[in-house]
């Protein structure tokens, strides 16, 4: 028997177990059903000395994690910013296990980098990014802001005379990030980079979250010189909201601030004709950091980093050995991402696009976009519900109220609290909840391609039901 045949038993155990699971998607729990104790009962087999079936195996796997997974690869699933998986992506992704390539470098993997390259350019394009921005195709949202905010301090010190990958940061000339709204992933590539957490500041924003271009002005004339960073965002994680890039953009320019965009989801809506408008000017940033595994529906973990200046981004990333094969013409992907091995993730996104096409894309928005307004608004006319947020794209925020006389914040806290446990409970849909200010919120975000009118209206009787 061949090597090769060994692999067919377990791989058609494999095939077999994940049509049932994503066939089980549509009426099954979308919350866990086990505890973390029940997990850890089932899953923790001693440690044993001989191996076991390969076949075996896989079944075990499946049998012990089931009632220990959410539903986020189903269409009830509204919590955080998940997507799920399109059918391409997930089967590219199976074959990109199977090719078990090294996709650091050309000579490694020819055709997945070149098949990376095609992605990239397609990204580009989609998003209405700049044709000459490098890329580079990470785990998610977070390396890409170390990517492309690696490349900042790369570029920002080099115009003071500063190499800080020969010198690093002690002694250069501190860093500072202006920020409106952040979300803690940008904390914590400051934290990588070793910008450290002093280096943001915080600038007020307006009642709708946005960073105002008198403010950022003022900020940036209050440390005229000093090497900055303008964090701007596109969609919010609660409310979903736009900076104005086209007048901030301007400013930080005028100012030689590098411009970083967080676009984790709503960079996506640059793929849609009617929510493109959202995005206008956020081509002449510096870089940009967005995920597939969100609004494409590509399986985890799929980031993807841009940024306006290659040489920048290039000397922040890339690395030679005498024992490595360095290619002239091919995209080595060592020379723009922070790994050195690496799966060739890109291989899901090209199947995701070229299943969807531009239109596919598009339409993909446009339909998360109508279905967090439409559970938004039929919560928000159940009794005791106050919507805070009607979705401008596919993120939406609302409470639920103690109707009783008196009640008190704490009060609708802490109903709104015990309405989200109780969906969780009921298992037909998933909602997470977020602070804002004071207030105890559930948050409402559609991203997954499998989410149909259908599960609209399962989701809604689920809500009516709950409170
Ligand atoms: C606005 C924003 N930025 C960054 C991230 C982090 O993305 P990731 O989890 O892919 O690192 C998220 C995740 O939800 C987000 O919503």
């Amino acid at each position: 028997m061949s090597s090769a045949s060994l692999f067919e038993a377990p791989l058609d155990r494999a095939r077999k177990h994940a049509l049932e699971y994503l066939h089980s998607l549509e009426d099954s729990s979308v919350a866990a059903t086990l505890t973390w104790e029940e997990l850890r009962q089932r899953l923790s087999y001693p440690l044993q000395d001989g191996g076991m079936d390969a076949s075996e195996v896989i079944d075990q796997l499946v049998a012990d994690v089931d009632g220990g997974l959410t539903g986020s690869a189903g269409g009830r699933f509204f919590a955080w910013v998940i997507g799920g998986s399109v059918p391409a992506a997930l089967a590219a992704d199976w074959l990109t296990s199977t090719w078990d390539q090294n996709a650091g470098l050309y000579v490694c993997s020819p055709a997945t980098a070149v098949v990376e390259e095609i992605a990239g350019a397609w990204l580009k394009d989609l998003l209405g990014l700049p044709e000459a921005a490098s890329f580079a195709l990470v785990t998610g949202c977070q390396m890409a802001h170390a990517t492309a905010l690696a490349a900042a301090r790369n570029a920002l010190l080099a115009d003071r005379d500063w190499d800080v990958e020969k010198r690093g940061l002690f002694g250069a000339p501190p860093l500072r990030v202006l920020c409106g709204d952040r979300h803690g992933t940008v904390t914590r590539a400051v934290r990588l980079l070793g910008f450290g957490t002093d280096c943001l500041v915080d600038l007020p924003v307006d009642d709708d979250g946005r960073l105002r271009g008198d403010v950022l002005r003022q900020a940036l004339v209050e440390s005229a010189g000093a090497p900055t960073v303008v964090l701007l965002q596109a969609g919010n994680i609660d409310t979903g909201i736009f900076d104005p890039f086209e007048e901030l953009i301007t400013i930080a320019h005028e100012h030689n601030a590098w411009v970083h965009v967080d676009g984790a989801f709503g960079m996506w809506v640059a793929a849609s004709p009617s929510y493109r408008h959202l995005v206008a000017g956020v081509e002449r940033a510096d870089s940009w950091a967005t995920d597939g595994h969100k609004w494409l529906n590509v399986p985890y973990d799929s980031g993807y980093a841009f940024v306006a200046n290659p040489e920048a981004h290039r000397a922040s990333m890339s690395q030679r050995a005498g024992y490595l094969t360095h290619s002239d013409a091919a995209r080595d992907q060592m020379d723009w991402n922070p790994e050195h091995s690496r799966r060739a993730r890109g291989v899901a996104t090209y199947a995701a696009i070229r299943q969807l096409g531009r239109r596919g894309i598009a339409d993909l928005v446009d339909r998360c976009c109508g279905y967090a307004a439409d559970i938004v608004t039929a919560i928000g006319a159940l009794p005791g519900v106050e919507v805070l947020c009607q979705p401008l794209i596919n993120q939406g925020v609302v409470r639920f109220l103690d109707t009783h006389p008196g009640a008190t914040l704490d009060d609708h806290n802490r109903r709104t609290d015990a309405v989200i446990a109780s969906l969780i409970e009921d298992g037909e849909a998933y909602f997470s909840g977020t602070s804002w200010g004071d207030m105890r919120c559930m948050r409402v975000s559609v991203s997954s391609w499998q989410t149909t009118e259908s599960d609209v209206e399962r989701t809604i009787r689920a809500v009516e039901r709950c409170i």
